[in-house]
C-alpha cells in the first residue's frame, strides 16, 4: 500500500546550523540530482516558463529512497522559511508534515530559533528527530549538545543522529531514521477532499500555483474545488508534484504533497493555511489553525522622483500578487509628496520588499522609519488605530494609548547576561524569567514593546554580546503606555515624515539624540538650518546646521581637475538619495535617524 510508504518531513534549525547543506546531501542521495543540477534545471524551467512552463520554488520536493528494508519510500521534503517574521508560514509548512529533522550545531548547541521551531513542530504534533550536525568540527561537543536537547527540549536524544553534512557522514542514518520514525500519513482516501495550502506563488501564465498537502480524499483535474476561508470556487486545471521538475499527475491523494492550479487570478484567494475542499461534497470542518496574517510593521514608501509614483504603484501591485501579507495604500505627506503606507510582517519582510522595488523595478525610494500600530482611545470614547506617527491626535484629545508588546526570549552565554538585561531594561522591557539551559547558557525572557524591537534592538543585542546571543519573539498583545508624539521641525517647519511616537519618560533624551543625529546626517545648506524636537507646542531639544562655507569648489579651481570631478560626482551621488523638503535637502538616512541613535 502506497500510503504506508510516504514520509513527509521538514528540516528545522537555527540559522547557520546546516539546514541547506543537509538538504543538499539528502537530495544527492535520493534523487539523481545534486542541488547544483537542480538549480540548472530551475533556470531551464524559468526559460521554459516564458513559453508555457510553470514557475517553481524549491520548497516541496518529492524524492524516492530505497531503504535497508528493501522497500522504496516516497519522501516529501518540505522547506520552511527561516525567519521569525514568517513564523506563521513556518507553522503551516510544518502542518503539512508528520515529522521534522531538528538540526543542532554540535559546537553551538541550542539557539533561540532552535527552540522557537521546536515549539512550532510540537504544536503540529510532529515526530522530531534530533540531528547533531558539524561533528567534524574540532570544537564539536556532541555529548554535551545531546544532553542539552534532553534537558532543554525534553526530547530523548539517545537516538539522535550524528552527522557532518559537510563531509556526508551520517546521511544514510538520517534517511533510515526518517523511514523508521516519521509516521506515514493517516488520512482517509474515501473521505471528502481536505487539502492544506502551505504556500502559493503567482505564475503569469497559469495564475496562482498553490502548494498543497492532501489530508483526506483525492483531487483530480477538472474537479470543482472550494477555498474554505475565502469561500471562492475554482475548477482544477493542473495538478502535479515537483521532482524537483514539475511533473503533471492525474490525481493527488492522501499524504501527497504537490501543486495545483485552477486559473486563480489573485493570491489573496489562496491564503496560506486555508483548506481546499470539494465544491460539491465539502468536508465538514476546515483544518484547524487558519489565521489571517496581519502586518505588524508599517512605513511610508515615497519615490525620490515624483514621476516614479505610478511605477511604484505598479511595483507594489506586482509584488502583492506573490505576497498576500504585503499591504499598501496611497498616502500623502506634506514633506514627501505622494507615496504609499505599507504594512509588513516584520522588519526583514520590509527590507526584502524595499530592496526588490529598488532592484527589480529600478525605483529610488525614500522610506520613513518603521512604526507599529498604536491603539488610541480618544476622549470622545472612540478608539482608533494609528500606523503613522504623524497621524497621532493632539494630546488633549487622547484618553489612553496602547502599544503592542512581544515576549522576547534571548539565549546568551552566561558572561553576557548582565549586558542583555541592561539592554532589555533600556528598551522598556519587563523582566519575566531567566532559565539556565546548562551551566554556561541562559534563556532570558522579557516583555518588550514591539516598537523597541523594531528600532535597533537586534543590532545592539549582537554588539553587546559579541554576536553570541540569539533572539526570538512573539506578539503577546497590547498594553497601555505613556506615549506621546514628537514632531521634528527643520527650519521652523514641521516635517510630518519625521514625527515619531516616544515614551514620555524618554522624550527629552530621545529628542536630544535625534536632533544631534539629524545635524550629522543633513548636509550643510546655503543657509543656517535650525532643527527642533517638539512635544505639541513645546520645544524639547534643538541644534543648528551651520550654513555652508562659500563655494566648496572654489578651492579646486586651477587645481587638480580630477579631484574636482570627483567632488562633483560625489555631490551627484549624494543628490540621488536626497529629497528637498521645504527648502532643505534631506538625505534618506535622515528619515531613518531614529533607528540609528546610539
Ligand atoms: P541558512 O540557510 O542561512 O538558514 O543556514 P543553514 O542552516 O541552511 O546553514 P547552511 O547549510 O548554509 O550552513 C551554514 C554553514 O555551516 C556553511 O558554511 C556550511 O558549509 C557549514 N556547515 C554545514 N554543515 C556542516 C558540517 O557538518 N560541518 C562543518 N564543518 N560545517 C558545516
Amino acid at each position: 500500500n502506497r500510503q504506508k510508504r510516504i514520509r513527509n518531513f521538514s528540516i528545522i534549525a537555527h540559522i547557520d546550523h546546516g539546514k541547506s547543506t543537509l538538504a543538499d546531501r539528502i537530495l544527492e542521495s535520493t534523487s539523481a540530482l545534486t542541488k547544483r543540477e537542480m538549480r540548472a534545471q530551475m533556470l531551464d524551467a524559468m526559460d521554459l516558463e516564458r513559453e508555457r512552463g510553470i514557475t517553481i520554488k524549491l520548497n516541496a520536493v518529492q524524492l524516492t529512497y530505497k531503504a535497508q528494508d528493501g522497500e522504496e519510500y516516497i519522501f516529501h521534503l518540505i522547506d520552511t522559511p527561516g525567519h521569525v517574521d514568517f513564523s506563521y508560514e513556518v507553522s503551516r509548512s510544518l502542518a503539512a508534515c508528520e515529522g521534522a529533522l531538528l538540526i543542532v550545531d554540535a559546537a553551538q548547541g541550542i539557539e533561540a530559533q532552535t527552540l522557537a521551531n521546536v515549539y512550532l513542530a510540537l504544536e503540529n504534533d510532529l515526530e522530531i528527530i534530533p540531528v547533531i550536525n558539524k561533528i567534524d568540527l574540532p570544537s564539536a561537543e556532541p555529548e554535551r549538545v545531546k544532553q542539552e536537547v534532553e534537558d532543554v527540549i525534553g526530547l530523548d536524544a539517545s537516538e539522535a543522529v550524528l552527522t557532518s553534512a559537510k563531509s556526508g557522514l551520517g546521511i544514510e542514518d538520517v534517511l533510515e531514521a526518517i523511514v523508521e520514525k516519521v509516521p506515514a500519513p493517516t488520512g482517509d482516501p474515501d473521505a471528502p477532499l481536505k487539502a492544506l495550502i502551505f504556500d502559493s506563488l503567482y505564475d503569469p501564465y497559469r495564475g496562482v500555483v498553490t502548494y498543497i498537502r492532501i489530508i483526506d480524499g483525492t483531487v483530480k483535474v477538472g474537479d470543482h474545488i472550494k477555498m474554505m476561508a475565502t469561500g471562492k470556487s475554482f475548477e482544477v486545471n493542473e495538478i502535479g508534484v515537483f521532482t524537483p521538475k514539475p511533473v503533471a499527475k492525474d490525481e493527488l491523494t492522501v499524504g501527497d504533497v504537490g501543486y495545483l492550479t485552477a486559473a486563480i487570478k489573485n493570491v489573496s484567494d489562496t491564503r496560506v493555511g486555508d483548506t481546499i475542499t470539494s465544491a460539491a461534497h465539502p468536508t465538514a470542518e476546515p483544518l484547524p489553525g487558519y489565521r489571517r496574517m496581519n502586518p505588524m510593521v508599517f512605513c511610508g514608501l515615497y519615490p525620490i522622483d515624483s514621476n516614479d509614483y505610478n511605477d511604484l504603484r505598479e511595483a507594489l501591485e506586482r509584488l502583492e500578487l506573490n505576497d498576500s501579507s504585503l499591504q499598501y495604500e496611497a498616502e500623502t505627506s506634506e514633506a514627501l509628496g505622494f507615496g504609499f503606507r505599507c504594512g509588513f510582517l516584520g522588519l526583514l519582510h520590509m527590507e526584502i520588499i524595499q530592496e526588490r522595488i529598488e532592484r527589480e523595478f529600478g525605483i529610488d525610494l525614500i522610506t520613513t522609519a518603521p512604526s507599529v500600530i498604536y491603539k488610541v482611545e480618544m476622549a470622545n470614547g472612540e478608539t482608533i488605530e494609528i500606523d503613522n506617527p504623524s497621524k497621532m491626535p493632539e494630546g488633549k484629545m487622547i484618553e489612553n494609548v496602547e502599544e503592542p508588546y512581544v515576549k522576547a526570549s534571548v539565549m546568551t552565554p552566561n558572561d553576557y547576561v548582565g549586558a542583555v538585561m541592561e539592554l532589555c531594561q533600556n528598551k522598556r522591557g519587563e523582566f519575566i524569567d531567566m532559565v539556565y539551559l546548562d551551566e554556561n547558557r541562559v534563556n532570558v525572557i522579557y516583555h518588550i514593546p514591539l516598537s523597541e524591537i523594531v528600532y535597533d534592538f537586534f543590532d545592539h543585542l549582537k554588539s553587546n554580546t559579541k554576536g553570541y546571543a540569539s533572539l526570538d519573539y512573539e506578539l503577546i498583545g497590547y498594553k497601555p503606555s505613556k506615549l506621546v508624539k514628537m514632531d521634528i521641525l527643520l527650519n521652523g517647519e514641521k516635517i510630518d515624515a519625521l514625527s515619531i511616537i516616544v515614551h514620555r519618560d524618554f522624550a527629552y533624551p530621545r529628542g536630544k539624540a535625534i536632533v544631534e543625529k539629524l545635524k550629522e546626517l543633513i548636509p550643510r545648506q546655503q543657509f543656517e538650518v535650525p532643527i527642533q524636537a517638539a512635544l505639541g507646542q513645546k520645544i524639547v531639544a534643538r541644534s543648528t546646521i551651520k550654513a555652508l562655507r562659500k563655494n566648496v569648489l572654489a578651492k579646486c579651481y586651477g587645481g587638480d581637475i580630477s579631484r574636482k570631478r570627483k567632488l562633483l560626482e560625489k555631490q551627484k551621488e549624494g543628490k540621488k538619495r536626497m529629497k528637498t523638503v521645504g527648502k532643505v535637502d534631506v538625505p534618506q538616512e535622515a528619515f531613518m535617524a531614529v533607528l540609528r541613535l546610539d
